[in-house]
């Protein structure tokens, strides 16, 4: 477990960001997906993390909410063979069994509201 505490919103893009570059330095199995859960009150930065995470990848396009989709694809540039999957699971209960996985790897993060400019982000793995 990791615990951090974001003082901006450039922050949690930034810290976002690095998580990304992290982990797609890592070798990923053929099939086999890395779930990233992010949980947290609204305005606690969830939207602000995925966008950084994304830019972190290399995406270029702009991030936008999965809102009348159950889910949006990415291309990521280095990397032909992974795909970013931005889903909202406040429409759907089981997530996993959509996607046809078996054994996901999962990461979770919760996102915390301190004040009005920190923010406490835990990750779980
Ligand atoms: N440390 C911080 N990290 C992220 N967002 C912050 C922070 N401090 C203030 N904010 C503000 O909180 C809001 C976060 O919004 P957003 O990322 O859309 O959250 P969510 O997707 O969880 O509803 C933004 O208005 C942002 O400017
Ligand atoms: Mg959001």
């Amino acid at each position: 477990m990791r615990q951090f505490l974001t003082r901006s919103q450039r922050e949690t893009a930034k810290l976002a960001k690095t998580l990304a570059q992290e982990i797609i330095k890592k070798p990923l199995k053929i099939g086999k997906a890395l779930i990233i859960g992010l949980e947290g009150e609204l305005g606690s930065g969830k939207t602000t993390f995925i966008k950084g995470f994304a830019k972190g990848l290399g995406i270029k396009r702009r991030l936008t909410s999965p809102t009348f989709v159950l889910l949006k694809k990415y291309k990521i540039p280095k990397n032909p063979n992974i795909y970013l999957y931005h889903l909202d699971c406040y429409r759907l209960n089981r997530t996993k069994d959509l996607l046809g996985l078996d054994f996901p790897e999962i990461i979770w993060i919760k996102f915390k509201i301190i004040s009005e400019k920190e923010r406490r982000i835990i990750i779980r793995n």
